[in-house]
């Protein structure tokens, strides 16, 4: 098994596309006979603001970012509804899946996809104009309707993010795993224990098959040690469709 042959990459059909009816179009868009890419893993998930904040870590700070973890949570497109906000998280493997994927999604920006790429799936996306309090313009919002991973790194990080190792067929799993013969992990507060406090809630028990890096990260964090992986990054995954976020 190649790595080349067996890349992965993530997706995330956003709730833009979800409220638009778009995704059986998505999908057989992305399907195999278009792309050359198989399924590797799919679910349903109602998006913490943990799991947005993690997954779109590189933009905080900047003057989207609020709309944007707003947006990918739902919140914007189904404010009533806080049942009705979820996306739609694929990983797809085969030859070239990151790039082959990019393409098809076409710009971030959709005017930009529209102009420079038609027929691509984010020509069907729109912009939002931001506004301040007092009515202002400072910025917009693109609703792009769909996520996926831009280079090799980010699709490890992303996947492992969105995925346990028990999400895949075991043939798929395209990063080192491992079973914990350890502690016990319990998250409460944005504090991670090794016993179960009040109110915790368990991320990993002895025995479970969980991702290398996870595991590295949590024994150093345990320690009061820095971990490349944060502890929201590993909790956010283990706590996925846990709660009704409103
Ligand atoms: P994703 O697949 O969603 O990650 O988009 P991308 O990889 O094409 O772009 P990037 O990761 O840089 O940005 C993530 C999201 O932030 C985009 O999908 C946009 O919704 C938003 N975004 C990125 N850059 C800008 C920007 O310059 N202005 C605005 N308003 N939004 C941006
Ligand atoms: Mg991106």
């Amino acid at each position: 098994m190649t790595k080349e042959k067996n890349e992965q990459t993530l997706v995330l059909i956003k709730p833009d596309a979800l409220k638009n009816s778009l995704t059986g179009y998505v999908l057989s868009q992305l399907s195999e006979f278009h792309t050359g890419l198989r399924f590797a893993g799919a679910k349903i998930v109602h998006v913490s603001r943990m799991l947005a904040e993690e997954h779109y870590a590189e933009h905080r700070g900047k003057v989207f970012y609020p709309s944007l973890i707003e947006y990918i949570m739902g919140l914007l497109h189904y404010p009533d509804d806080p049942e009705r906000r979820r996306v739609i998280a694929l990983v797809y493997q085969g030859p070239d899946a990151v790039k082959k994927m990019r393409e098809i999604c076409g710009p971030t920006n959709p005017h930009v996809a529209r102009e420079t790429k038609p027929g691509c799936i984010r020509a069907l996306g729109t912009v939002v104009p931001l506004k301040d309090a007092a009515g202002n313009k400072i910025g917009e919002r693109m609703d792009n309707l769909i996520h996926a991973s831009a280079v090799n790194d980010e699709a490890e990080r992303e996947i492992k993010l969105w995925f346990r190792p028990g999400d895949f067929p075991p043939f798929m799993r395209s990063y080192p795993t491992e079973i914990n013969t350890e502690d016990h992990y319990y998250f409460k507060n944005g504090k991670l224990h090794t016993k179960h406090v009040t109110d915790s809630i368990c991320l990993i028990a002895p025995g479970d098959v969980v991702w290398k890096s996870d595991l590295d990260a949590l024994s150093l964090l345990q320690k009061g040690a820095p971990s490349a992986t944060s502890l929201e990054a590993v909790a956010a995954k283990y706590l996925m469709n846990y709660t009704a976020e409103k």
